[in-house]
């Protein structure tokens, strides 16, 4: 409880700084699959960040106005004693307040009357405009309510802030418990990786490689993929998005996993590439010692006071010296590594970012440039890198079939994804126990 209540506190010491308001944060709606069936719930990021309460129907308002007690206040369910026999246990405000820390509580259903009463004389509202279009409504309701009340001296908050911008910030930069939630989601992966890896065989199909995965993930307490797993064999693996599907694992094919559980709201992110026989060939494992060697500089480059983009810089020219190296890149026509990178034809190859943010969300929040930096050198606004932050490092190769490359390397798909979470002195990959290269790859295939 007590970093759901510094959190606050923190949200609210920063409102204060830009001038006190109210801020409105709500989580998650619950939606529909099909008549009767829903999607399975998942809160808002924001809303857990802050009160770490897991129901649907539920808002949370921080009043912080200038020479005031600062409130926080949780609305959410009442208790229904008919509703929780067949849909389970809800707290109900009371039970909510004390076991989440809140000043105060009040049923959903009294949202509408207090912040008209909350909003009255608020200098500002800090709220995330078109993220819900229901509550929106309800937003401008509340306003309208206060702003005819003008006559009776009350005001309405005169500025509007999107409270996205605190929060990103804040959840930019992971505590020890969000580190070790993490740490943990990653060692449940990198299990399910080397699960996939020992099970793999020709003959399988992707879709029971995805089992093997999610098998693993629910069975060390996971409550479900942090993102929809991809499982691509062959030339699947050179389609980006790609989603577990049927294909059949052939012998001499390779199968991409990028596959990542969530843990008590936080996710994992990784990617590893193997033999589907459990044995590189030649053209195969040219091609992955460059994908791992440019993660590997790519790693080196992910500590602190280097830039956002300093990673993926040095994955790919690591990247684009092995496309001239092997001949997907002629350097006949495309000249030397500098006019490779300079012109970008490392991209028929290399089409995708080295990394992002990683939290909460799998594409976690956080800006990934920022004016400091962008002040102190216009050609190089990306965001330092600072301990605490968590990044994915994640380059690859993907080879289509094209006149001109080598045949032999047709259609193969390689991405090695890990988590580094920057320290003090560098990085520590939260995600090491996934097997990663050609040799112990092969090694945890042999013990099939
Ligand atoms: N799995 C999503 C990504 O790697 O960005
Ligand atoms: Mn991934
Ligand atoms: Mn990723």
């Amino acid at each position: 409880m007590k970093s759901y209540t510094n959190r606050r506190a923190s949200l609210i010491q920063q409102m204060l700084t830009k001038g006190g308001g109210v801020a409105i944060i709500p989580t998650a709606p619950e939606v529909m699959r099909n008549s009767d069936a829903d999607y399975p719930y998942r809160h808002d990021s924001y809303f857990y960040y802050l009160s770490g309460f897991t129901e649907p129907e539920a808002v949370i308002v921080l009043v912080a106005i200038q020479g005031k007690q600062p409130q926080t206040i949780l609305f959410c369910r009442e208790k229904n004693l008919e509703r929780e026999i067949w849909d389970g246990y809800r707290h109900g405000p009371e039970a909510a307040r004390t076991e989440f820390g809140f000043d105060a509580a009040h049923p959903i259903a009294a949202l509408d009357s207090e912040m008209s009463r909350l909003l009255a004389d608020a200098p500002a509202l800090f709220y995330a405009l078109g993220s819900d279009a229901k509550l929106d409504a309800q937003v401008q309701g509340w306003l309208a309510s206060v702003r005819v009340q003008s006559r009776a001296g009350v005001t309405a908050p005169a500025s509007a802030h999107d409270v996205r911008c605190l929060l990103n910030e804040m959840r930019l930069f992971k505590d020890a418990g969000e580190v070790g939630l993490m740490r943990r989601a990653a060692e449940i992966s990198s299990q399910a990786h080397r699960r996939a890896m020992q099970t793999s065989r020709p003959g399988l199909r992707e879709y029971q490689l995805e089992a093997e995965l999610l098998h693993e993930f629910r069975r060390q307490g996971s409550q479900a993929p942090a993102y929809g797993s991809i499982v691509a064999t062959g030339a699947n693996a050179c389609v980006l998005h790609y989603r577990a599907s049927d294909a059949i694992l052939k012998d001499g094919d390779l199968v991409l996993i990028d596959a990542g559980c969530e843990l008590d709201s936080y996710a994992s992110d990784i990617t590893r590439t193997f033999p589907v026989n459990g044995i590189f060939s030649g053209p195969q494992k040219a091609l992955y010692e460059i994908v791992l060697a440019s993660q590997a500089a790519a790693i080196a480059e992910t500590r602190p006071g280097q830039r956002f983009m300093d990673g993926h810089d040095a994955a790919v020219r690591v990247l684009a010296q092995g496309m001239l190296d092997t001949g997907l890149l002629d350097s006949n026509k495309v000249g030397t590594l500098d006019d490779v990178i300079a012109k970008g034809e490392y991209r028929q190859f290399y089409m995708h970012r080295t990394g992002h943010w990683l939290g909460m969300d799998v594409h976690d929040v956080g800006e990934y440039r920022a004016k400091a930096e962008a002040a102190a050198d216009p050609e190089k606004p990306w965001r330092i890198l600072q301990p605490g932050m968590v990044t994915t490092v994640e380059p690859g190769i993907y080879v289509r079939p094209t006149d001109g490359v080598p045949t032999e390397f047709w259609n193969i798909g390689i991405r090695i994804e890990d988590d580094a979470l920057v320290t003090a002195t560098g990085c520590d990959i939260l995600s090491k126990d996934a097997p990663k290269t050609v040799a112990e790859i092969e090694a945890v295939m042999r013990q099939r």
